[in-house]
């Protein structure tokens, strides 16, 4: 590790590349059309509905309460998790408010610009009514989007974070890819230290709401790229694995 590529690599936590753009030339400056906010799927495919999670939030759970409880945990109980508890979660982690327009939402998390430039998807392991597999959360219906069933899901999801095999007892695990370009059709290369910023909001959120239904969450930032790529059926470039966490029920 030299002194030079620790000054490139630091480069990148700073917003000197702000001075270096000229926003003229972005795609979004140049009237090219704005991505959508979510990406689009084969219409063949039959969404879950999620259910409606009001009672859970009609539960009361102090915002401090849970800031100064949330911890990281990485032993879960069996007990499966709700179809209404992973709504819940879904939505507080990447639900929609408002659609503003085909390519704006506004959501439970900020974010950039409003650029939103992340995809969720689950493992679902433990989870009633689910079965096991991958599915993608489409925010804008509030439904799931069956990916692939996979019986093997535990074995695949381990191998994809490096072995580390809580992720196998969690309920679900939750993956969160980005797509890029919908931050770089305005900031450029201004994008990607805010797509970074952008999906802490999201994580922390989960740990909050989580607490709130008595589950556990561990953020996962050490995995196989290529592995947790295949595995969402993503192709690496216009969409990857940026961050993962595992939930489950604790004691
Ligand atoms: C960006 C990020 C990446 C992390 N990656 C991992 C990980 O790969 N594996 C793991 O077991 N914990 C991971 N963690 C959890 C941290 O180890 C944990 O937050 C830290 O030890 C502090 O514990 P606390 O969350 O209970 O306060 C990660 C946390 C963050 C914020």
């Amino acid at each position: 590790m030299t002194k030079k590529q620790i000054n490139e690599f630091r480069f990148f936590l700073k917003d000197s590349i702000r001075q270096m753009i000229d926003f003229s030339l972005t795609d979004q400056s140049m009237g090219l059309q704005p991505p959508p906010l979510e990406k689009p799927y084969d219409k063949g495919y039959t969404l879950i509905k999620l259910p409606d999670f009001q009672s859970i939030i009609d539960k009361e759970t102090s915002l401090f309460e849970a800031i100064n409880n949330r911890r990281s945990h990485r032993v879960f109980t069996k007990e499966p998790l709700k179809l209404d508890e992973l709504s819940f979660l879904l939505y507080t982690t990447q639900g929609i408010q408002k659609v503003i327009n085909p390519a704006v939402a506004l959501r439970t998390v900020p974010s950039a610009g409003c650029r939103h430039s992340f995809e969720t998807y689950i493992t679902a392991i433990n989870v009633i009514g689910l079965d096991k597999g991958i599915y993608r959360y489409m925010p804008t219906k509030h439904s799931l989007l069956p990916i692939r069933l996979d019986e093997n899901i535990e074995t695949s999801i381990i191998m994809g974070t490096l072995g580390q095999s809580f992720t196998g007892k969690a309920s679900v695990n939750f993956i969160w890819s980005t797509i890029p370009y919908r931050m770089e059709w305005r900031y450029g290369l201004a994008s990607h230290k805010v797509i970074a910023i952008d999906i802490g909001h999201v994580c922390q959120n989960l740990y909050l709401s989580a607490y709130a239904i008595h589950c556990g969450v561990c953020a996962i930032g050490a995995y196989d790229q290529l592995l947790m790529d295949k595995l969402i059926e993503v192709d690496g470039e216009e969409e990857f694995v940026i961050y993962i966490a595992s939930l489950g029920k604790i004691k």
